[in-house]
């Protein structure tokens, strides 16, 4: 299956935790990796560090590159631009899915926070607009939906490697299992 790269555009350094969220997102829900552009924000930085540390991953994580060169540079690799945003092509009631699946190429997912730059919905930046829903929500939810569709509910069960920690599922209670490295 081809690799998924979100670009968190937008991040305001008073809201530090829904950008967190949208990064934790993106590793738990298979993503490879994410870059949050055009700023830096260290606290961000440490602790998606730890969770990768801690619950595994491979999952990198890249701040500070401004999103024009982050385009660009995944285009040239050859990877297609997804832009989620309410106003797009709904991914229940239309193909989009398909046929972003159907190029078999990387897909760097864009979302957003406050407006974004109409540029976003131009050919020079996403090669779809996808909307989850034609109602506006949130940029967690929407990467949350988006991802699931794309793998198909099987990055839900993905073994994460290097793990330190593992949550064991149970019915009550809560148990998390020590990894001995051997
Ligand atoms: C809180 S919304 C703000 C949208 C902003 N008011 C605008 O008009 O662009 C932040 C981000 O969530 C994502 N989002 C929100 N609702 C969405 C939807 N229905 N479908 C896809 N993405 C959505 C988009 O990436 C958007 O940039």
């Amino acid at each position: 299956m081809a690799e998924v790269v979100v670009l968190r555009w937008g991040h305001r350094l008073r809201d530090e935790r829904l950008t967190t969220h949208v990064i934790l997102t993106a590793r738990a829900l298979g993503a490879s990796g994410a870059i949050l552009s055009d700023v830096e924000d260290k606290d961000i930085k440490n602790t998606i560090e730890k969770v990768v540390e801690r619950f595994g991953g491979p999952f990198f994580f890249k701040m500070g590159v401004p999103w024009r060169t982050a385009v660009k540079e995944w285009r040239e690799k050859g990877g297609i631009i997804v832009h989620l945003t309410a106003y797009g092509e709904n991914i229940e009631t239309s193909d989009v899915m398909k046929r972003i699946k159907s190029s078999g190429k990387d897909v760097m997912v864009i979302v957003g926070s406050q407006k974004v730059p109409s540029e976003f919905y131009s050919e020079d930046v996403s090669d779809f607009n996808v909307a989850i829903g034609n109602e506006p929500h949130s940029e967690c939810s929407a990467l949350a939906i988006f991802l699931d569709r794309y793998f198909e509910g099987k990055e839900l069960s993905k073994e994460f490697k290097g793990a330190k920690l593992k949550i064991i599922p149970m019915k009550r209670g809560k148990k998390i299992e020590r990894i001995i490295d051997s």
